[in-house]
């Protein structure tokens, strides 16, 4: 990253809210990196933060083998905020007292001793709504400590040493429940660290294409576009630097959504201008899956089957490609303390342009540095359309684990037409931004149903509308019942082989968002 830019160093102890410090200092408009506690001093140095903030995390600095930090950064002249077991931690390292085990969840109220550095514009003595969420805290301060908050069950919520910008806080000004959270974070930004807010899209894409161009020289480079908005905004930068030099690939597996591809062909080819490859595998991937009913078998078959193809297109295509653009993004490259075992495979998810590691390509990933909501923001600053860059996610299997049981043409024209009614119908209800991901799913079961005086015996259908942050968890969405009512009749009477429509209405976990 270029030192244009001022930034900060987070070093993650394990707590699940630490993208969200991220996040928020990023939205602060300063750049911010998440690395594990084991940087060395030399290799933090060399990276030139204005500022050290040390996450939560679920260890006690009493336990044994808990992840730790090199005291002497404490002394680096190098400000520092210590933020729930990072607090504990200075405390710890400092030779304060830490008071083990009395648990304390949700929110508190907080009152502020001085109007100054991290607290300044806190009016003196005012309470303030703060969150907290920990099993530790910090009775004494070390020496040449001070307090500078507290709540009625916390003594010390909040402390400083007195002659250095090393702070500490029990509670997590990162989490929206923290109401004045922001201010603490930006306090310690653009008060105590000298930060200047220069990290925006437009300066992003000024650096990246800058960099792209460098690295690419007059060489020529590959992408797969995947639909998604992720692959796009990566190719559009690239595309930005490079040029025709780029060619995107675009591997219609037919397992999309209904006019999808025209609408990929369109937006690049003739708005952007791109050099764009369309492989049509729709037989191929059909074929491959012919009776294959079980999940995690169909995401294998279409995810080799689909690098397969995207190889073989590449080598037709002579591009003599040494480099291949992905869209990979900042939550899929941060290096973080597990705090679990082995996590379980819940599902294999295959990113449409995931490739095997051993590739005769040199990668570029433009995306690394970023999250979902800012490559959204560059998206924006890009050109791509607001319609575009909004698209609710959509998995790289497709429709294909949708459709519960065999993938077949047939079945996939009954989803695919029940799929663009319920969207249409989201749209024009003005419901689709306020919903993370809505889709037909077709279920492997008939029911019996009454049409025009004749019996019938047709597909059952689900439809699954859910409210998310990030996929990780989720909740359905709670439709008004006339546009379920609107979407069920046109459905039924629109799409030949469906006469019963079901609402889906389990949240994340339990279940998951996608059916298969
Ligand atoms: P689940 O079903 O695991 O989905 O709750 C979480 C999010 O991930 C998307 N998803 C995928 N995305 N390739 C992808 O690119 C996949 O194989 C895949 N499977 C699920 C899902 O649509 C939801 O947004």
């Amino acid at each position: 990253m270029s030192r244009e830019h001022d930034q900060i160093l987070i070093l993650d102890f394990g707590s699940q809210f630490t993208q969200l410090i991220a996040r928020r200092i990023r939205e602060e408009r300063v750049y911010c990196e998440i690395h594990p506690p084991t940087r060395s001093l030399e290799w933090i140095r060399e990276w030139s933060p204005s500022g050290i903030i040390l996450s939560g995390g679920p260890s006690s600095v009493y336990g044994e083998d808990v992840p730790t930090t090199d005291a002497a950064l404490l002394r680096a002249d190098i400000p520092v905020l210590g933020i729930c077991y990072g607090m504990q931690l200075i405390a710890h390292l400092e030779g304060g007292k830490v008071h083990h085990g009395r648990r304390e969840y949700g929110r508190a109220e907080l009152t502020v001793e001085r109007d100054e550095g991290l607290f300044a514009g806190f009016e003196q003595g005012v309470e303030t709504t703060v969150w907290c969420s920990h099993g530790d805290h910090v009775d004494d301060p070390p020496p040449g400590y001070r307090r500078v908050a507290s709540t009625s069950s916390l003594p010390m919520a909040a402390f400083r040493a007195v002659d250095r910008e090393i702070w500490g806080v029990q509670f997590h000004p990162e989490v929206a429940h923290t109401r004045r959270g922001d201010e603490v974070l930006s306090n310690f930004l653009f008060e105590i660290c000298g930060c200047r807010p220069t990290w925006t899209a437009g300066a992003f894409i000024e650096d990246t294409v800058a960099r792209i161009r460098e690295r690419v020289g007059d060489g020529t480079t590959i992408c797969g576009l995947s639909g998604g908005v992720d692959s796009a905004v990566a190719a559009v930068l690239v595309h930005r630097a490079i040029g025709d030099r780029l060619t995107c690939i675009f591997v219609d597996h037919g397992l999309l959504r209904m006019h999808e591809r025209e609408q990929v062909e369109r937006m690049f080819r003739t708005h952007m201008g791109m050099t764009l490859v369309v492989e049509d595998a729709a037989d191929l991937f059909i074929t491959r899956l012919h009776g294959i009913t079980e999940p995690e078998q169909k995401r294998k078959v279409i995810g080799n089957t689909f690098i397969e193809v995207f190889e073989a297109t590449a080598r037709r295509e002579e591009t003599g490609a040494r480099f291949l653009v992905q869209g990979t993004l900042y939550p899929d490259v941060i290096e973080s303390v597990s705090t679990g075992g082995p996590s379980v495979t819940i599902k294999t998810h295959h990113n449409v342009g995931g490739l095997p590691e051993e590739i005769p390509f040199e990668l570029i990933e433009p995306l690394r540095e970023l999250f979902k909501d800012e490559v959204r923001q560059v998206g924006r600053e890009l050109g791509l359309s607001e319609e575009f860059v909004g698209r609710h996610p959509f998995p790289g299997p497709g429709l294909a684990i949708r459709i519960l049981g065999d993938v077949t043409p047939e079945r996939l024209r009954v989803l695919r037409g029940a799929d663009a009614i319920y969207l249409e119908e989201i749209r024009e209800s003005g419901l689709y931004d306020e919903i993370w991901q809505a889709f037909a799913v077709l279920l492997p079961v008939r029911s019996v149903g009454v049409m025009g005086d004749e019996r019938t015996y047709e597909n059952v259908l689900a439809l699954r509308a859910v409210t998310s942050r990030d996929g990780m968890t989720a909740d359905w969405y709670p439709f008004p019942p006339e546009v379920l009512a609107r979407i069920s009749t046109r459905i039924i009477n629109e799409v030949s082989g469906v006469n019963r429509v079901t609402y889906d209405v389990s949240s994340k976990p339990p279940a998951t968002i996608e059916w298969e």
